[in-house]
Order: C-alpha cells, then sequence, then structure tokens
C-alpha cells in the first residue's frame, strides 16, 4: 500500500534508488559527481567536427516529408546545421528562452535515478562524445548526435517540453513501485521510437528514429511494421527490442494527446495492477488495438538484422 499522506515529492533533490531496486551497474567516472554531470562540454577535434556535419547533412536529405514538423522547424529555430558539433551553452541559452529547458554534457549512460531527476528539473543529459568514422552508421551507446540532434528539437516545443518533465516525475513513482522496466517501453515508444498523425500521413518524432537514415524510411513507409494507436497502458505491457528496427510503432494524434494520456493516467494505481514483466509481444495486436496499419512484419519474419533481410 503507497502511504496517501506521504509528502509530496520534492523533485529539486536528487532521489536515492530505493532499497532492492534494481540499479544498472555503471561505474561512474572518478572525475564526475553524484548528478553525474560532466563540468564542461568536452572540446572536439576538426574531423568530429565534420562528423556531426556529415551525419547531418545524411539525415536532412531523408527527414523531409519523414519527420514530425515540429521537429523540423525546432532543428530550424536552434540551427543546428550551423556547423560542428552545437556549443551546450549556448543551445541552452536558446532552447532556455523558449521552453526553459537545458542541455547538459553527461560522459555516458546515466543511471535511471539520475536521469528522471534531470529530467524532472527540465535538463537533458547528452552525451558528451561522438561516434568515429567506423561506427558511422551505427552504435549502441547514445553519442551527441542522437542525444542533441535526435532530442534536443523537440524540447522548443512547449507541449512536448512538459511530457518530458512529467516523464521525469513520472520515473520516480515507477521506482517507488519498481515498475521502471513498464516506465522504459513507455519511454521507448513515445521518445525513442514514436510516430505521430499529421493530417492523414503518419510522420516521425522519435529520436531514435530520427536520428539513423534506415528506421526513418522503415517506420514511416515500410510495409512490415504494425502502426498503432498509442494507448499508455497497452504500451507499458509491451516488450521491445533494442537492437533492430521496430515490429510495432505506436502514433499519437498530437503531443497534447500524448502529455494528457500520460499526465492524466493514476500511475500509482497502473503500478499496482501491472506484473513485473512484459504481457505483450512486441510483433502483436490485440482486440483492443486502434490499428493505422497492420504491418506484414515481413522484414523480421525473414531474420531481421544480421540476416540481410530487406527492411522492406
Ligand atoms: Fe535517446
Amino acid at each position: 500500500m503507497i502511504d496517501q499522506t506521504a509528502p509530496e515529492t520534492d523533485f529539486t533533490l536528487l532521489p536515492k534508488p530505493g532499497p532492492g531496486m534494481f540499479a544498472a551497474p555503471l561505474k561512474r567516472p572518478a572525475h564526475i559527481a553524484e548528478d553525474w554531470l560532466e563540468p564542461a562540454q568536452r572540446s572536439y577535434s576538426a574531423e568530429e567536427h565534420r562528423i556531426w556535419d556529415d551525419l547531418y547533412a545524411r539525415q536532412m536529405a531523408i527527414l523531409p516529408g519523414r519527420a514530425a514538423s515540429a521537429f523540423m522547424a525546432g532543428l530550424e529555430r536552434l540551427d543546428l546545421g550551423r556547423g560542428g558539433v552545437p556549443d551546450f551553452a549556448r543551445m541552452s541559452e536558446e532552447l532556455g528562452a523558449l521552453t526553459g529547458w537545458s542541455v547538459v554534457p553527461v560522459p555516458m549512460l546515466i543511471p535511471d535515478h539520475v536521469f528522471f531527476w534531470h529530467l524532472a528539473n527540465r535538463r537533458f543529459p547528452a552525451g558528451n562524445f561522438i561516434r568515429s568514422r567506423e561506427t558511422f552508421d551505427y552504435i549502441q551507446e547514445p553519442d551527441v548526435f542522437h542525444d542533441v540532434f535526435g532530442h534536443v528539437p523537440l524540447l522548443t516545443d512547449p507541449t512536448y517540453a512538459d511530457y518530458m518533465q512529467e516523464y521525469g516525475r513520472a520515473g520516480w513513482k515507477a521506482m517507488q513501485h519498481n515498475r521502471l522496466k513498464a516506465l522504459g517501453a513507455l519511454y521507448w515508444y513515445t521518445v525513442e521510437f514514436g510516430l505521430i498523425m499529421e493530417g492523414d500521413a503518419v510522420r516521425a518524432y522519435g529520436a531514435g528514429i530520427l536520428s539513423g537514415p534506415s528506421e526513418t524510411v522503415f517506420s514511416v513507409e515500410a510495409k512490415s511494421p504494425n502502426r498503432i494507436m498509442l494507448n499508455v497502458d497497452r504500451v507499458m505491457r509491451t516488450d521491445y527490442v533494442i537492437d533492430d528496427l521496430q515490429p510495432s510503432y505506436f502514433v499519437i494524434e498530437s503531443f497534447k494527446d500524448l502529455y494528457h494520456q500520460t499526465v492524466e493516467r493514476d500511475f500509482d494505481r497502473l503500478y499496482r495492477n501491472l506484473g513485473p514483466g512484459f504481457t505483450y509481444a512486441n510483433t502483436a495486436v490485440i482486440d483492443v488495438d486502434n490499428v493505422v496499419s497492420r504491418g506484414t512484419l515481413e522484414y523480421h519474419l525473414r531474420g531481421g538484422r544480421g540476416s540481410g533481410a530487406e527492411p522492406v
């Protein structure tokens, strides 16, 4: 039972992971404090700046007509293509004037409770390093291109900016209930791999999609994946893959819809009713789904990444 008389959480204070709660075994570098922030953004070599420019140019050849218009507007407002890796201080100043968010440098993936704490205080932690030419096409650990190009443009949208803060607050609740896995699925299917309706067309807004070329095309145009209208309860019961294109994407009507579905949901109650594991496979279409387009799943049935299957 949750103590209903417990005082409101103070989101300015860094939380401690609860007893018995799973925390990824991340080793904090010696120069990093408990907030996991780098003292300053690192400086990049000329080649690293060129890598940013080349990644940027590659995405810009693909995004128009496939990325959400709010994302494209955010890219333009922050002028992220002005050349080289953006300066976090300058970007934060411009972003701060729009929605009160800032971008702060972190050395690597950071623990969940610290990540939630930064989001709850409108700070977006971004990887400090950039990928090399050898890992140009795919890296598992999020780098500055994924974090800044993929995530930051939408933080210029006031409703989306509020959603991200609410997500950080919800993270604390999920920790108290030991339901981080379920909340992680929500992040995955919205912030990383979300689609949005624009008129009759489906566009991508998730950072995991928009920071790479193949999933940008696959998510909105391929026949393989299911596209299903987002239902928060359903998504939080759904498994996901982290190392391949998604078999199912969830579509929102608008960022207002996403915000209301999340903020108006009684997460305490939801967590009490959720099991520790996932109920639905990531390929499943279930009775309650409002399906936008049912996928053939051909890409995944042929074996997905590693099998040489065409992402059709
Ligand atoms: Fe991400």
